[in-house]
């Protein structure tokens, strides 16, 4: 038996297809998936869970129309606005991963007007991957060592595993235990390659806006029954 997860990460996917579902257009299912973000941040805070790290934007959802774009940004913003006064009041630090210079300056302002409000709170560390893409990442990461090594700040025989953490948007995170996806599909869409090296998956059919406090428990618990060897055997751990 394993015991709770540090770090929970989610892929919310499903809103498009819960709107369509219900006969409405895809930014309602959007609507409805940021009201399930703010359940699921204060039900994983009182459930103790240290990390929780949500895909919000990925370096590919650039490519869908404008409009959609448009919606989810606007819906960024709204959301951090409405939710900083529970985040502080959960004792919840806000936090992302991702290249923000991309995002337009009214999410970046917002975002770190909510980051430094909630510097200081010492419970559960929220990070939005915003503009996130695990390959950027591994590649930013790359190219900075390669930069020092090429100017003998790190000798490069000593290049190891911390050397890569240590340049990761992700250092300051430890791995993930449970990683989710909503929707029914069974992918990782380039989120927290490095993180997840030996994250136990989970994945559901339901679709984030439907997706329930009693849901989260279910996958906390299911993680709980995993044996996590590590590379070991069974009886090594017992
Ligand atoms: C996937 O559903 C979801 C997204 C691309 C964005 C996630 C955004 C939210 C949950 C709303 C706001 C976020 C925050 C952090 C307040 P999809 O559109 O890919 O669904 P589909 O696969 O059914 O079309």
């Amino acid at each position: 038996m394993s015991k709770k997860p540090k770090h929970v990460a989610i892929i919310m996917d499903g809103n498009g297809r819960w709107a369509t579902k219900q006969g409405k257009e895809r930014f309602a299912g959007h609507n409805r998936g940021a009201k399930t973000v703010s359940k699921i941040v204060e039900h994983a805070a009182k459930e103790k869970i240290e990390y929780l790290t949500l895909f919000a934007f990925s370096t590919e959802n650039w490519n869908r129309p404008a409009e959609e774009v448009n919606i989810l940004m606007k819906l960024l913003v709204s959301s951090l606005r409405k939710q900083f006064s529970r985040l502080t009041e959960n004792n919840i630090k806000l936090s992302s991963i991702g290249n923000l210079d991309l995002l337009p300056s009214i999410v970046k302002e917002e975002l770190s007007y909510v980051k430094n409000k909630t510097k200081n709170n010492t419970g559960m560390v929220l990070t939005l991957a915003l503009n996130y893409g695990g390959k950027e990442e591994i590649i930013d990461a790359v190219k900075t060592i390669s930069d020092k090594v090429k100017n003998s700040i790190i000798l490069p025989e000593k290049v190891d595993e911390s050397t890569i953490i240590a340049h990761l948007y992700t250092r300051n995170l430890p791995p993930v235990d449970l990683l989710i996806r909503t929707s029914g599909e069974e992918r990782i869409s380039n989120f927290l390659l490095w993180h997840i090296a030996y994250a136990e998956l989970y994945f559901t059919k339901t679709l984030w806006p439907d997706f329930t406090k009693e849901d989260l428990n279910i996958a906390l618990s299911e993680y709980c029954k995993r044996e996590r060897r590590f590379g070991k055997t069974s009886e090594q751990l017992n």
